[in-house]
């Protein structure tokens, strides 16, 4: 082949971090599943069930939950302000709605939804966001600190950049935990630093694992920059205690680590005994301020009881930086013009809700909180399955949106795994699935303690679904150990 017919770029000529990305994010269940749908949809007959169920998917609105109509209602009148001026608007949105989208339209230059904005944010956006921030903290907050991004995933992919210089820069990072980190460090060729939840203890961070992690990486030559925390937890839904958070904090501070808070689950939370409480908050009421902890916390409009992924809304609050380094962050955010208005302006509203007098306060706070006791409800009845079941361990969902039971396989089922050259708990998702619809993501996708076997189901389905998963899946799961018992 001559040269000139030969293709510009080839697998082995692609940037060999694009190639170090875990095979997982291909996802072998999710795409057995999308092909098994595709199969039902042609012959209805073919498989012992007649839908796919999708307990993988953290995409709240595909499965069925409802957008809270104050933020819509702002976004309609904001999108087509030519509404504003129509007399039927008054009978069909709400007055909080159309004064808040009036306000928000005056803080946008040139009242226009399709323009740029500062790249940082819209500031009037960022001014409310920081009202709101500060009024959750009961601790001051600086617009300046705020970027407004789309989503949480952009600004994750934006800092590891800031901080990564070779694969000689590591970040200390949870297992198990969202691929996001794993695959941003991959992408950056960051040292991946891994340090393992501890699951009898409702998956705390464990001081001394960080601690190991953190000198044996160093004694490798790996300069640790910083250290992800995610709370409430991705897969493993826990929220986690104060006195925790405080060693963290701590831990930081003295190891002269940037603390990368994911806080996008700040809303999840399902369990009285528990609060979410920002690691900022932490760090201040420890008497920790700009001078002694760099951190930065990040937050999304995807979860929470708004659910709204498909806005890519978020923001981070970036703190405890010089302004030689704060430039930097300016000009790296600088190239992505700005995230989109849309998002913008939910996060704005996310953070500052109807308040008592206005007319949707309510009906908001209605469909806040039965979004919430649907999840809630929902995670109690998995968990309790879960546990009912032979071999099967399940800590409490605290938060998030997420269980992630262990499953104690028997050694047959792992020899046959093996023998397909298959993760044992690929092979177990996939037996599920093929046996019932039900799609979960199994738990080698988050990294796990070597030798145990997890999965993360999401608890996101509509409540009058949950039986019937939780049926098939018992009658699965009952099936499949007498198959395999050793
Ligand atoms: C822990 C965690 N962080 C960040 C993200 C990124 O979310 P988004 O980019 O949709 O805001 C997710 C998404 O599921 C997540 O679970």
């Amino acid at each position: 082949m001559s040269p000139a017919s030969a293709r510009a770029l080839t697998v082995d000529s692609l940037n060999p971090k694009v190639l170090a990305l875990a095979d997982h994010l291909r996802g072998a269940v999710a795409g057995r599943a999308q092909r098994m749908q595709k199969e039902l949809e042609t012959n209805p007959g073919l498989y012992p069930f007649d839908e796919i169920i999708y307990c993988n998917l953290s995409n709240p609105h595909y499965l069925g939950q409802q957008p809270i109509k104050f933020f819509r209602e702002v976004l309609a009148l904001c999108d087509y302000p030519h509404l504003l001026n129509c007399s039927v608007t008054s009978s069909i949105f709400s007055s909080d709605a159309i004064t808040r989208a009036r306000e928000i339209l005056d803080l946008i230059p040139g009242r226009a939804m399709g323009g740029y904005s500062h790249c940082q944010g819209t500031e009037g956006l960022r001014n409310a966001i920081a009202v709101g921030i500060a009024t959750r903290d009961a601790f001051p907050c600086n617009a300046e600190d705020i970027f407004l991004t789309d989503g949480a995933a952009a600004p994750v992919h934006m800092v590891m950049h800031l901080l990564i210089r070779d694969e000689k820069d590591g970040i200390l990072c949870p297992i198990p935990s969202h691929f996001l980190y794993t695959s941003s460090m991959a992408l950056c060729g960051a040292t991946l630093v891994p340090y393992y939840l501890d699951e009898s203890g409702g998956w705390a961070v464990s001081i001394s694992d960080l601690k190991k992690q953190l000198d044996g990486a160093r004694s490798e030559g790996i300069t640790v920059r910083g250290l992800v925390v995610v709370n409430p937890g991705n897969p493993t839904g826990q929220v986690l205690v104060k006195e925790n958070q405080c060693e963290i904090v701590e831990f930081c501070r003295i190891e002269n680590l940037v603390l990368l808070a994911d806080e996008v689950y700040q809303e999840n939370v399902y369990t009285d005994e528990k609060r979410f409480i920002s690691f900022k908050k932490i760090a201040r009421s420890m008497g920790f301020g700009e001078e002694d902890i760099s951190l930065i916390s990040f937050h999304s409009v995807s979860n929470g009881y708004y659910g709204e992924c498909g806005r890519r809304g978020g923001y981070m609050e970036v703190t405890g930086f010089n302004s030689e380094v704060r430039k930097q962050v300016y000009k790296v955010a600088s190239l992505s013009s700005c995230s989109n208005l849309a998002g913008q302006v939910l996060v704005s509203l996310v953070m500052n809700p109807p308040k008592v007098g206005d007319e949707s306060y309510t009906s908001y706070w209605e469909e806040r909180d039965r979004i919430m006791l649907s999840l809630s409800r929902c995670a109690e009845a998995m968990v309790q399955a879960f546990n009912s079941l032979e071999g099967l361990t399940c800590s409490k969902a605290e938060g998030a949106m997420f269980v992630f039971p262990s499953v104690r396989l028997p050694k047959r089922a792992i020899a046959a795994a093996e023998a397909m050259n298959t993760k044992p708990d690929v092979f177990y998702a996939l037996r599920l699935l093929e046996n019932t619809g039900i799609v979960l993501l199994p738990g080698s996708v988050f990294g796990q303690v070597p030798g145990t076997w997890h999965f993360r189901c999401t608890i996101l389905q509509q409540e009058e679904k949950i039986q019937l998963i939780i049926n098939r899946f018992k009658a699965f799961h009952e099936t499949f150990m007498e198959e395999f018992r050793d």
